[in-house]
């Protein structure tokens, strides 16, 4: 299949794996480019320019195809070093960058001077029009569905999708909620050139994290995501579990006095126990609605392989089947 993301990021599939904090790994990243998608290695997960470095020689080592790095600029007392990550994308050769958070405007020119292409992840189509005029390559358009942060518009994809094709001139893939052959069709439909999963990806053989996590993925149904810290606007779709409860229940009591001090310990620093040691319940971690969507367990070539196949089926057969009725 071609469109204006495989065209952009010389890709075989319109299909993107974003940025995941303790998930993007190069053995995710690799995994998701070999089976012709585009992998995308987490920077803020390595931290420093030099662990990126490492990380994106590592990736290069497991595939010659195109992969990516996220940077995810979040509000923080002591924010990385983004002009050293930076570098060490430049330096590695890596040529495709998913930003997402805030706006990237500080990390373009440099980026821009070393023929890097920028596709700028937000959930409005308001950033996706800033985006656009700052000079992004390209938008990942993020509906309410998503795992992670989906903003405070809560403008679900059948709606957002739509208005992000009305209004944007440069490509975009839909991302949130997209699991399968039918979400690409459905994407495309939309008006979108591909699209992008987070959740879907977690559960597959190369994801590096521990196996009960892709087994929660299995496991969950699609009711079972819960919103958090939406009274700090710092919104996030997470996992419900015991920890997402005691956070919710700490909201409710203190309503608009919510500190981020009084749930420090359900979101601070939880990420490895979750992801690598297996801790379930050590706190809240990111998931889409999508898992109810999620049934096994399948290697990223399986995986993407299975989407193309389904979507040209439902593309030539189902659809095209149905005009000719
Ligand atoms: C566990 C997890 C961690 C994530 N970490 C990040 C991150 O560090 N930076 C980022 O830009 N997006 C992050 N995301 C969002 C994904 O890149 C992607 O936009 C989102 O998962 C898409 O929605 P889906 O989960 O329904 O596919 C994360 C998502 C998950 C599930």
């Amino acid at each position: 299949m071609k469109t204006r993301i495989t065209e952009l990021f010389e890709i075989e599939h319109p299909i993107l794996q974003g940025g995941m904090h303790f998930v993007g790994f190069a053995e995710l990243a690799s995994a998701v480019s070999n089976a012709g998608g585009l992998g995308i290695i987490t920077g803020l997960t390595l931290g420093t320019p030099e662990k990126l470095a490492k990380e994106i020689a590592r990736c290069r080592e497991m595939t010659d195809k195109p992969f990516g790095v996220n940077l995810t600029f979040l509000p923080s007392l002591t924010p990385p070093d983004y002009p050293g990550l930076v570098k060490a994308i430049v330096d590695g050769g890596v040529k495709i960058v998913e930003t997402a958070g805030r706006n990237p405007e500080q990390v373009l020119p440099a980026l821009k001077a070393a023929g890097v292409k920028v596709i700028h992840k937000c959930t409005s189509v308001r950033h996706s029009l800033k985006a656009q005029s700052i000079g992004c390559d390209a938008v990942s358009v993020d509906g309410f569905e998503c795992g992670g942060h989906p903003g405070e518009d809560d403008v679900p994809n059948f709606i957002l999708l739509p208005r992000a094709a009305e209004e944007l001139k440069i490509p975009f893939v839909a991302s949130g909620g997209m699991a399968d052959g039918r979400s690409l069709v459905a994407a495309l439909a939309f008006g979108a050139d591909g699209m992008n999963m987070g959740t879907r990806f977690i559960a597959t053989k190369e994801a590096p994290v521990h196996q009960r996590v892709k087994e929660a993925l299995v496991a969950a149904t699609e009711l079972d995501t819960r919103l958090v810290m939406r009274p700090l606007r710092n919104t996030e779709r997470v996992m419900r579990n015991p920890a997402v409860d005691r956070l919710l229940e700490k909201e409710k009591a203190l309503g608009a006095k919510l500190q981020f001090s009084d749930i420090i310990e359900e979101v601070a620093g939880v990420y490895p126990r979750i992801m690598l040691e297996g801790d379930m319940d050590a706190g809240a971690w990111s998931c889409g609605m999508v898992a109810g969507l999620i049934h096994d367990v399948p290697t990223c070539k399986e995986l993407i392989d299975r989407i193309m196949a389904e979507a040209e089926q439902l593309i030539h057969q189902r659809l095209a089947g149905l005009c000719r009725a």
